[in-house]
This record gives C-alpha cells, sequence and structure tokens, in this order.
C-alpha cells in the first residue's frame, strides 16, 4: 500500500435518483501529492548528498508535477460533461505543505485550462489560469495534517506504541532493526524510525539510485512491511481516527444543508482535497462521509479509488 507509485484519487460524487434516471449533482475529489523527494536521509547514506535532490527535501519531482498534471487531465475528460469552463465552481482546500500546494495547482491546470473569456492572455492566458488555493498552517491543519498540535493524539499515540501489541511486532523484529541501525547510523527503537528509513530507500530506488548492498531482498521487503503496519497501527484505535481524521471536512454550512434541506446541497462543486500524507484519512474520510452526512434515502453515493499510474 504505502508507495509513492500508488496515487489514489478517491472521487466522491452524489446522485440524486428519480425512478428511472441519476444525476450527478456534487464532486467531491481527494487525492494525494505526486512522487517527492525524501524527507530526509539517513547518517550512512549514499545518497545524502543535496546534489542527488536538485527539488530539495520531501519537494515534487518532475516525475510527480507530471503524474499529478494528469490527474487534472483525466478529471477533465471524465467529468466533461458536468464541469463547465468557469473555474469559480470548484472550491480548494489543500495541506500547507510545499508538494501539495504545488500538486493541486497542477491538478486544477490539468482540470482547467482556460477556455473562451477565462482566456486572459494571448500566450500563458491560452494554456493556464490561476487558482485560489485555501489553506492553513500545518502546525494548526487538524484537517488535513495527521501530525498537527494535538496533544491528546500525541498521548494516545504513545499509547498506542507502547501497547503490548506493537511491542511484541518490534520485538519479534528486533534482529531486522540492529541490522537496519548498525548500517544507517541510525538507533532504530521504535516503528517510526524504521518506516522513516524505508521511505527513502523507496524513493531512492525509484529514483533509479542503486541502493547499497546491505539492502538485501529480505531486509527491504521486511521493512516495506513494517511501514504498511506503522500506517496501521498509528490509526488503530477510534480515538486517534476521531481525533487526527476529518471532522470538519465538509465545511459547516453545507453541514446543515446537507442536514436540513432536500435535495439542495448539491451546487455544483468540485473540491479536491490535499492530504499531506497517508491514503488511510482519504479512506476515513469516505466512510465519515457516507454515514454522517449521506443518509437521506434519495440520495446515492458513489465512489470509486482510482489508481493513478
Ligand atoms: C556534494 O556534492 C557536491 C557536488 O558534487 C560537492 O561539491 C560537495 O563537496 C558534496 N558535499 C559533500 C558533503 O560531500
Ligand atoms: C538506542 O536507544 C535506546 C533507547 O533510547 C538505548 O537504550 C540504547 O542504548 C541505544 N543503543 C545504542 C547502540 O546507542
Ligand atoms: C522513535 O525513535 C526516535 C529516535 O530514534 C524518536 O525521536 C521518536 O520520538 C520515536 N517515536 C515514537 C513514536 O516513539
Amino acid at each position: 500500500m504505502h508507495s509513492l507509485l500508488q496515487i489514489y484519487v478517491l472521487i466522491i460524487s452524489a446522485l440524486i435518483s428519480t425512478a428511472f434516471s441519476s444525476e450527478l449533482k456534487l464532486l467531491f475529489v481527494i487525492h494525494r501529492h505526486g512522487d517527492r523527494t525524501p524527507i530526509q536521509c539517513y547518517p550512512m547514506d549514499p545518497y545524502s548528498n543535496a546534489s542527488y535532490w536538485p527539488d530539495g527535501w520531501g519537494e515534487l519531482t518532475p516525475v510527480g508535477k507530471k503524474r499529478m498534471f494528469g490527474v487534472g487531465s483525466y478529471l477533465r475528460k471524465r467529468y466533461q460533461h458536468f464541469l463547465s469552463d468557469n473555474p469559480r465552481e470548484v472550491r480548494i482546500r489543500s495541506s500547507g505543505a510545499d508538494r501539495c500546494l504545488e500538486t493541486v495547482a497542477l491538478v486544477m491546470a490539468g482540470l482547467y485550462r482556460p477556455e473562451g473569456r477565462w482566456q486572459w492572455s494571448d500566450n500563458l492566458g491560452h494554456e493556464w489560469q490561476p487558482f485560489p488555493i485555501q489553506t492553513e498552517p500545518r502546525e494548526m491543519d487538524g484537517m488535513l495534517n495527521s501530525g498537527s498540535k494535538c496533544l491528546v493524539a500525541e498521548q494516545e499515540l504513545t499509547r498506542i506504541h507502547n501497547s503490548p501489541e506493537v511491542i511484541q511486532y518490534v520485538n519479534q523484529r528486533k534482529a531486522v532493526l540492529n541490522y537496519v541501525s548498525s548500517n544507517t547510523g541510525l538507533n532504530i527503537t521504535n516503528l517510526t524510525a524504521a518506516e522513516e528509513v524505508f521511505d527513502t530507500l523507496l524513493i531512492e530506488k525509484e529514483n533509479k539510485y542503486e541502493l547499497p548492498l546491505w539492502v538485501d531482498e529480505h531486509t527491504y521487503h521486511t521493512l516495506s512491511q513494517i511501514s504498511d503496519m506503522t500506517f496501521y497501527f498509528d490509526f488503530s484505535t477510534k480515538l486517534i481516527q476521531r481525533l487526527r481524521t476529518v471532522n470538519d471536512l465538509i465545511p459547516g454550512d453545507w453541514n446543515s444543508e446537507c442536514q436540513n434541506t432536500g435535495l439542495s446541497f448539491a451546487s455544483k462543486t468540485v473540491m479536491p482535497y490535499m492530504f499531506g500524507s497517508l491514503l488511510t484519512l482519504a479512506v476515513m474520510a469516505l466512510i465519515y462521509i457516507i454515514y454522517t452526512f449521506l443518509k437521506p434515502k434519495n440520495r446515492e453515493i458513489v465512489y470509486q479509488m482510482l489508481p493513478i499510474r
């Protein structure tokens, strides 16, 4: 699951059904950022020199840019008959990470190439138009940053990491963790530290940098599994799910509209949401929306997870 090549777009569309037909009324798009460079390297990393990463640390790469522009073009093709050319029909909320802001700018460039009156100059104005992208400082962004400042969530995460289940999981992998520690120059005692090493190795591999010999198949595979399990454990209790996911994913005014009025909530709107990380959040968002907001009998929710390659 945790691969940069597996970038999913979650499309939630609300349909109003009559006896004979369905009409698409609302489109809600949730996606991750495109391919990025490592957040950091480990001390003995042969590729720790910044010259290997001209994009900077944790930043979007040219491959990632191309991919996310492609996502926008794909959405335009798929929803050609639902969308108009008017960029004002869209609301955008992004995580404040540079890679996310750049990503959503690219998705929108692919989705709303200026047409007609929206072409604002002879050259660039035929290819691209600006979009307002709303965001919040990352440490305050409880909606899209699962690492935002939240004392209770931090305590819950510590509790999870100290639970018998996680401690046993770590202990059973002590040999690999010690082996990785001695070859990386780190002292890896918890899952998060191991996950971070795997993230770096994964990206180096995807960038065609040959991994050092100590990264044999078994080690790579084990780290990959640990990485998946880290994401699982970190969101494994009801409390942390409630604190770290999507309490206010749908803006308040939509919320009351959804609950109080029959069919009217669906002005034609697209909302590409950017998650700073973690596909998990997108899945939870979906479940939350379906169960909390969209109960009325005369609405159907259609959703699809699309892997974007
Ligand atoms: C990083 O690479 C650059 C360019 O190859 C080189 O000039 C520099 O000395 C390297 N830095 C380190 C710390 O190795
Ligand atoms: C690694 O960290 C643990 C816990 O912080 C510590 O007990 C241990 O001595 C450290 N090991 C090394 C080799 O530094
Ligand atoms: C994991 O260990 C690192 C040091 O290796 C430490 O900085 C970090 O806070 C630990 N994370 C958790 C969740 O315990």
